[in-house]
C-alpha cells in the first residue's frame, strides 16, 4: 500500500510549517561546501511543494532564513542571499501557473535590495492565486514578530482606535505578519534536532510537533507524506480528555 493512499484527505492539515534544516552536514558528508547543500535544499523545497499541492494543503511556511542567520560567515550569507533571489526569478512561473502565491514573513526592509526586489515582484504577480500560499519566514524570528506585532496594537491603543480592555488572542494574531493565516496544525523540522528555534512561537502553540533525522536536502515527498500520515495518527486534544472529543 503508498504511503499516499494511507492518507485521509478529509484530514490533510491546512497549514503545514517547516524548520528546514541540515544542508551544512548533509554538504559535508559529500564533501562538498556548505552552500551546495542549500543549493540542493531547494529541489527539496519543490518535492514538498508537488507533495503539498497534491495532498490540498492550504498554507506551507518555510523557514528559509533567521535574524540569527546573518551570523554565519559572509560568503555562506551571500551565497544564501543569492539563491533566494535565483530561486525565486526562476520559480516565479511554474508557481503562477501552479496558481501557488508566494507571501513573506519576517523583516523585509531587512534584506538585501535584490533579494527584497526579486520578492516583492514575485509576490505582486502570484498575489490572486489562491491553491497554495508558499510563505517564505525570511530575516525572521519569532519573538521580533511578536515585538512588531506588539507595536502594532500598542500604536492602535496610542491612537484611540483600540481599548486595551479589548485586546484578545484574536487581535494579537491578526497583528502578526500574515493575519489572515491559520496556525499551522503541523510542525516539521529536519535533521534530528529537537528545537523551535525562534520560530512561530504564537502560531504553534496547538502544532503537533514532528521531527526527523532525515536532513533537509534528502527529505523527498514521501517523507512530507509519512509525517502527515503520523500527524493523521495523533489525537488532538485540545485541553480536553479523549472521552470528549469521541462524545
Ligand atoms: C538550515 O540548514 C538551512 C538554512 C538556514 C537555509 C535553508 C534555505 C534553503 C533550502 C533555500 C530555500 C530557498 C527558497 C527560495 C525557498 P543548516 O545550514 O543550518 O544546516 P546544518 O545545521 O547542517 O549546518
Amino acid at each position: 500500500m503508498s504511503l499516499l493512499s494511507q492518507i485521509n484527505r478529509e484530514k490533510c492539515p491546512k497549514h503545514i510549517a517547516i524548520i528546514m534544516d541540515g544542508n551544512g552536514r548533509w554538504a559535508k558528508q559529500q564533501g562538498e561546501m556548505r552552500l551546495f547543500g542549500h543549493a540542493i535544499g531547494v529541489e527539496a523545497v519543490r518535492e514538498v511543494l508537488k507533495a503539498c499541492v497534491e495532498l490540498g494543503v492550504r498554507h506551507l511556511t518555510l523557514y528559509a532564513f533567521s535574524t540569527e542567520n546573518w551570523n554565519r560567515p559572509k560568503e555562506e550569507v551571500d551565497g544564501l542571499m543569492n539563491l533566494m533571489v535565483e530561486t525565486i526569478a526562476n520559480e516565479i512561473s511554474e508557481l503562477d501557473e501552479n496558481n501557488i502565491r508566494l507571501r513573506s514573513i519576517g523583516d523585509r526592509s531587512g534584506l538585501p535590495d535584490a533579494c527584497r526586489n526579486e520578492l516583492t515582484t514575485a509576490m505582486e504577480a502570484t498575489k490572486t492565486n489562491d491553491s497554495l500560499d508558499l510563505i517564505l519566514a525570511l530575516n525572521y524570528s519569532a519573538r521580533w514578530e511578536i515585538v512588531d506585532a506588539t507595536k502594532k496594537i500598542a500604536n492602535k491603543v496610542k491612537a484611540g482606535e483600540l481599548n486595551p480592555s479589548d485586546i484578545d488572542d484574536e487581535t494579537f494574531s491578526k497583528a502578526l505578519c500574515l493575519g489572515d493565516v491559520p496556525d499551522p496544525e503541523l510542525l516539521i523540522r529536519t535533521s534530528g534536532e529537537c528545537r523551535i528555534s525562534n520560530f512561530m512561537l504564537w502560531q504553534i502553540a496547538y502544532s503537533e510537533l514532528y521531527f526527523t533525522d532525515k536532513l533537509w536536502p534528502d527529505f523527498k515527498r514521501e517523507d512530507l507524506y509519512e509525517a502527515v500520515i503520523d500527524y493523521q495518527n495523533r489525537e488532538r486534544r485540545f485541553g480536553q480528555v479523549s472521552e470528549q472529543l469521541n462524545d
